[in-house]
C-alpha cells in the first residue's frame, strides 16, 4: 500500500474516504493476513452506540506484526532497546527473534492457565519483555491491560479489579533515571486487594530483593525454559477485544477503554505510515511509554505492522543529562522522532549545551503528541532539533480514538505552528456549538466531535457500556464528543485549544480532577478540595488545588506535603499538586456545583475579569480566594 505522496492526493483520498468509506477502508485492509475474509465492512449506530468493522473476518494481529514479515525481513531489527543506564548494552531483536520470544511467552501464559478472552494485567518497565508480553497476550487471544509503571498500588489494584484480571505480569523493579521503582513490592500490595489474580509472572530486571509467594508467583526466566517454542496464533474475530487501557474520566473512577482487533490494526498501520511518511528502512523512535496509548499504537502495533525498526527507550530524557535523547538520535541514526511537548519544553529549558554536541542530521521527521504545543516550543524544535529541515507533525488523538486523527502528513500536507491541521482520510471531524449545532465553514470555534465511525475507535468502556454512551455519544446527538475545544482557521486547519471537561492534561498525561480531589479528601484534615489546571512553563498545565480544611493548619507546608504524599500514594506521583491554596470556602452555584471556570482564572493569575459571577451562591468567597492566590 503506497503512502499518500502529495497534497493533491491527500485531498483526493480524503474526498474518497467520505464518499465511499467502506470501499476506502476495504482497500487499506486487503494486504493483511486474514484467516477468513470479512463479510461486511461496516455497520454502525451511534445511539446504542455500536460500531462493527470487518465483521465476519478472522485474523490474529500478531500474525500481521510478526509471521507476515518473517520471510522478507526475518533478520531485520524489529525492536531496538536502549537501557536506562547508558553503560548497559543495548538489545536488538530481529523480527524472527521477536517472533520466537512471543511464541515462547505465549506458551508460558497458557501453561499458567491463560485462555482466550482472559484479562491479563501488565505492570512493567520499558523493556522488550513488555512488548513481548503485549504481543503474547494478543497471540493467545487474551486481553491485555497495561498499567503505567508510575501508578500506585491502589491504582493498579483498582484497574486489576475493574477488569477481573487473572494474571499479573510485572518485574522485580524498574530503572528510571537514578531511581528504582519497586514494581513487585507495589504489585504485592495491589494483589492484597485484588483476589482475582491467580498467577503473577515476575521478570528479573533490577535484581532487587523481593518476596515470592509460592503457588502464585513465578519467575519469567524459569517459566520460559519449561515451554516449547511454537505457538499457533488463536483465531480472533475482527471485533474481538484486543486490549483495555485505562484513562481518567470526569468521575473518580478511571475508564477501561476497550479496543477491537481488526479496525485497530488497519488504522494504526495506515496512520503510522502516512503521518510519519515511513519508508522501508527508516529508524523510528517514539519516546512514549507503552503504559499509554501512544506506546501501544506507535511503539508496538503500528510500527511492527508496517515492518519498521522501532526503538524502545527505558529511561528518562534528563538522565544522565539533558542530552540523552540527542545522544540516542546520533548513535542510532534515528530518522523519525516522536515525543511530547513537555519533553521538548524541558529540554529547551536545559539549554543548547546539551544539543549542540550531537549530530542530528539523520532526522527527517519530528512529531509531537499529547497536548497542545505552544509556538515557542514548536519553533525551538523546528530550528534546533530539525535544523529547519524536518517537518513537524502535530498529532492530535486520544486513548479512545486508538490512532492519530488530526495531523499534517509529514512533508505532504502543510504544517502550521500549534495547529494539528487537517483530519486524516476517513476522519469526519466537525465543530459544534454548546447546543450541538454544527458550525459550518471556516474561522469558527467550538467543541470537537467526529460524526462518522473510523476503524480504531473505542468500542466500549469495560463493564460499563452505559458510561461509554453517556460520556461520548450523548452530549451531542449522533456524534462522538472528544471533550476538547477546538478552532478551525480561515484555511480549514484545526487547532486544539484544550479540554472543556473535568479532565486535566498535565505533562501530556490525562488526569481526572475528581480522581485527585477524592484522594485529597482522604486526608483527615481535608474537608473539600477543588482541582483546576493552570499554565505551567514546562508541563503545559500544572495542578492547582484549593483545599478547605476542618481545622486551620499550624504548619501549612507540612500539610501540603502530607496531602501530596497521599495523592502520590493513591493516584501516583503524576497527580501531585504544584500549588495548594487553603481556603475557607469554594465558589459554588446555587445547585452546589463548583465554578471551576473562576478558580481556573484565579489560578492562572487572571483576577481582573472573572466573567459572569451572578449565579454564585456567595460572591464574597472570591475576594478571599483572590487575596490568598499563590
Ligand atoms: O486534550 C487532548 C490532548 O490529549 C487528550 C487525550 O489524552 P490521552 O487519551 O491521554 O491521549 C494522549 C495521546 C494520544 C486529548 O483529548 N491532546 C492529545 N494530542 C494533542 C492534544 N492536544 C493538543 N494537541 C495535540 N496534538
Amino acid at each position: 500500500m503506497e503512502n499518500i505522496k502529495d497534497f493533491n492526493s491527500y485531498n483526493k483520498e480524503y474526498r474518497k474516504s467520505i464518499k465511499s468509506p467502506e470501499q476506502f477502508w476495504q482497500e487499506k485492509a486487503s494486504h493483511f493476513l486474514w484467516r477468513k475474509k470479512w463479510d461486511n465492512v461496516l455497520s454502525w449506530d451511534f445511539n446504542k452506540p455500536e460500531v462493527k468493522w470487518f465483521e465476519g473476518g478472522q485474523l490474529n494481529i500478531t500474525e500481521n506484526c510478526l509471521d507476515r514479515h518473517l520471510e522478507k525481513r526475518g533478520n531485520q531489527t524489529a525492536i531496538k532497546w536502549i537501557a536506562n543506564n547508558p553503560e548497559e548494552q543495548n538489545r536488538c531483536l530481529s523480527y524472527s527473534e521477536l517472533y520466537d520470544e512471543v511464541c515462547r511467552f505465549s506458551n508460558v501464559l497458557k501453561s499458567n492457565g491463560a485462555k482466550k478472552g482472559d484479562r491479563i494485567c501488565l505492570y512493567m518497565p520499558m523493556v522488550p519483555e513488555l512488548a513481548i508480553a503485549v504481543l503474547a497476550c494478543a497471540r493467545i487471544g487474551a486481553i491485555h491491560s497495561v498499567v503505567f509503571a508510575g501508578f500506585s498500588a491502589q491504582s493498579l489494584s483498582d484497574r486489576i479489579n475493574d477488569a477481573n484480571c487473572t494474571i499479573l505480569i510485572t518485574a522485580d523493579g524498574a530503572f528510571r533515571g537514578d531511581k528504582i521503582t519497586p514494581l513487585k513490592d507495589i504489585s504485592d500490595e495491589a494483589m492484597d486487594t485484588s483476589p482475582t489474580i491467580q498467577k503473577c509472572i515476575v521478570l528479573k530486571r533490577t535484581n532487587s530483593d523481593i518476596n515470592i509467594k509460592s503457588g502464585r508467583d513465578v519467575w519469567w526466566n524459569e517459566e520460559i525454559e519449561k515451554v516449547h517454542k511454537n505457538c499457533t496464533a488463536e483465531v480472533m474475530d475482527s471485533e474481538d477485544p484486543l486490549f483495555i487501557l485505562y484513562t481518567s474520566g470526569s468521575t473518580g473512577k478511571p475508564k477501561g477503554i476497550v479496543h477491537s482487533t481488526a479496525g485497530y490494526m488497519i488504522y494504526t498501520e495506515f496512520s503510522f505510515k502516512n503521518v510519519f511518511q515511513y519508508n522501508e528502512g527508516d529508524i523510528y523512535w517514539c519516546t512514549a511509554d507503552i503504559g499509554w496509548i501512544t506506546g501501544h499504537s506507535y511503539i508496538v502495533y503500528g510500527p511492527l505492522l508496517a515492518g519498521a525498526t522501532t526503538i524502545m527507550f527505558e529511561g528518562v530524557p534528563t538522565y544522565p543529562d539533558a542530552g540523552r535523547f540527542w545522544k540516542i538520535v546520533e548513535e542510532n541514526k534515528v530518522n523519525i522522532f516522536y515525543t511530547a511537548p513537555t519533553a521538548i519544553r524541558s529540554l529547551e529549558a536545559n539549554g543548547m549545551e546539551f544539543v549542540t554536541p550531537y549530530d542530528l542530521s539523520s532526522l527527517k521527521v519530528l512529531g509531537t503528541v499529547g497536548e497542545p504545543i505552544n509556538e515557542d516550543a514548536w519553533h525551538w524544535y523546528d530550528k534546533e532539533i530539525g535544523k529547519g529541515n524536518c517537518p513537524i507533525v502535530d498529532t492530535w488523538w486520544q486513548t479512545e480514538t486508538g490512532g492519530i486523527m488530526i495531523s499534517n502528513l509529514s512533508g505532504v500536507t502543510p504544517s502550521k505552528p500549534s495547529f494539528a491541521t487537517f483530519p486524516l482520510p476517513g476522519i469526519q471531524a466537525c465543530l459544534v456549538d454548546e447546543n450541538g449545532i454544527e458550525l459550518e465553514g471556516n474561522s469558527v470555534e467550538g467543541r470537537l466531535c467526529v460524526k462518522f465511525p473510523w476503524p480504531s475507535m473505542a468500542r466500549t468502556i469495560y463493564g460499563d457500556h452505559n458510561r461509554f454512551r453517556e460520556t461520548y455519544f450523548s452530549v451531542f446527538k449522533n456524534k462522538y464528543f472528544t471533550g476538547d475545544g477546538c478552532l478551525r482557521d480561515e484555511n480549514g486547519m484545526y487547532r486544539i485549544t484544550g479540554r472543556v471537561d473535568d479532565v486535566l492534561i498535565v505533562s501530556g498525561h490525562n488526569l481526572g480532577t475528581a480522581e485527585i480531589e477524592s484522594a485529597m479528601d482522604e486526608h483527615k484534615n481535608v474537608c473539600e478540595a477543588a482541582i483546576v489546571a493552570f499554565p505551567h512553563p514546562i508541563k503545559g498545565n500544572g495542578v492547582y488545588a484549593y483545599v478547605i480544611c476542618h481545622n486551620s493548619p499550624d504548619n501549612k507546608e507540612e500539610l501540603r506535603k502530607e496531602i501530596n504524599d497521599l495523592v502520590s500514594k493513591i493516584v501516583g506521583p503524576i497527580g501531585k499538586a504544584d500549588k495548594i491554596q487553603f481556603v475557607s470556602s469554594l465558589p459554588k452555584t446555587r445547585s452546589g456545583k463548583i465554578m471551576r471556570r473562576i478558580l481556573r482564572k484565579i489560578a492562572s493569575g487572571d483576577t481582573e475579569d472573572l466573567g459572569d459571577t451572578s449565579t454564585l451562591l456567595d460572591p464574597f468567597v472570591i475576594e478571599e480566594i483572590k487575596c490568598g492566590a499563590l
